[in-house]
């Protein structure tokens, strides 16, 4: 069953855990096969507004929901960050997770995280933040916050995905990166995302995502629905079955946890990518299959030949 055809069904069960599953788009251009017109779909999703958009399509979640959601390792990583150091939120829909850094809400969770479980206070001034998103989704609660820090202190970037930034422009490189359900459960091309993602994270920096419905590193789990298929599969030259787990730890450089998410419907699996060296090369994954949906469903298919340099590389 494809992810459309499920999509009612996914919502359904979603929309209570603030997870997500439903028709999308990207603002990515089509490649390989990625039609246009799944391409045209994912981006009424972007665009969606209001009442229109999808319920799936959640883009709010607070600070607490991505240390519950992301490796416990977030909160001592987030939590050890000094006024010098940076984040990146990327796919971080209204910024909340960001702003409720910034207002100290949950320090209480995050200096429990670290070395110093009992103190009360973040040290010093907070690290800088960038929230990143293709469309535009801050709320006032972003500007006003915006307006009563540092200048500078958070920004929210938007208008095109990942893969268009340079390092220039978004002011360096970060000590964290983090994607709950954001451009890695949606980017198209998965290479050119960690390329970009792992030359944005300074060496020992860690990027902390997730994927829902993906078969996990022990490989024992099956599709949530049945009949469909996991939402993000890879498969080797073959035609045999690569764990996303697996690919991200044949990239060089890096140090890869995996972790499933019990609790979780459709489950999760959680990943923390750590940069040990700066010669990171990401084996070339080639998309085959894109379906909007929130997230979409992706197809892929490793690639064994050196292709044509990919636009990331050039940066
Ligand atoms: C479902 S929302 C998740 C928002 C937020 N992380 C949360 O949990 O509330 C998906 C976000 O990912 C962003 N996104 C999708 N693909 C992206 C890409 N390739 N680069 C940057 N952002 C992307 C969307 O614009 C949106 O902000």
């Amino acid at each position: 069953m494809t992810c459309l055809k499920m999509a009612g069904l996914r919502v359904a069960v979603l929309l209570a855990l603030g997870v997500s599953c439903l028709p999308v788009h990207s603002a990515e251009p089509a490649r390989g096969a990625v039609s246009a017109e799944e391409v045209a779909k994912q981006k009424a999703i972007y665009d969606s507004k209001g009442d229109a958009t999808p319920d799936g399509y959640v883009v709010g979640r607070s600070l607490l929901s991505y240390t519950y959601i992301l490796p416990d390792e977030f909160k001592r990583s987030l939590g050890s960050l000094g006024e010098k150091d940076r984040w990146l939120d990327i796919g971080a829909g209204e910024g909340r997770a960001i702003l409720d850094y910034c207002m100290a809400r949950y320090d209480a969770v995050l200096n429990a995280a670290t070395d110093q479980p009992g103190k009360t206070e973040l040290p010093g001034k907070k690290a800088k933040a960038i929230a990143m998103s293709i469309e535009d989704r801050r709320t006032p609660m972003w500007h006003q916050t915006a307006t009563s820090l540092e200048p500078n202190h958070i920004q929210y970037v938007f208008g095109k995905p990942l893969r268009q930034y340079t390092t220039d422009e978004l002011g360096g490189r970060f000590q964290v990166i983090t994607d709950v359900l954001g451009g890695f459960s949606y980017a198209q091309d998965l290479t050119i995302f960690m390329e970009k993602t792992l030359s944005l994270l300074d060496l020992n920096g860690s990027f902390y995502t997730v994927l829902q419905d993906v078969r996990t590193e022990t490989g024992t789990n099956k599709p949530f629905y049945p009949d469909a298929r996991f939402l993000t599969e890879i498969a080797d030259a073959n035609g045999g079955e690569v764990r996303m787990c697996t690919w991200l730890k044949s990239i060089s450089c890096v140090e890869v946890t995996c972790e499933p998410k019990g609790g979780w419907k459709p489950p999760l699996e959680i990943y923390r990518v750590k940069k040990v060296c700066d010669n990171v090369t990401v084996p070339r994954l080639a998309p085959v299959h894109f379906q909007a949906g929130t997230p979409p469903e992706r197809g892929y298919r490793v690639v064994t030949s050196p292709g044509p340099k990919t636009e990331a590389r050039k940066d």
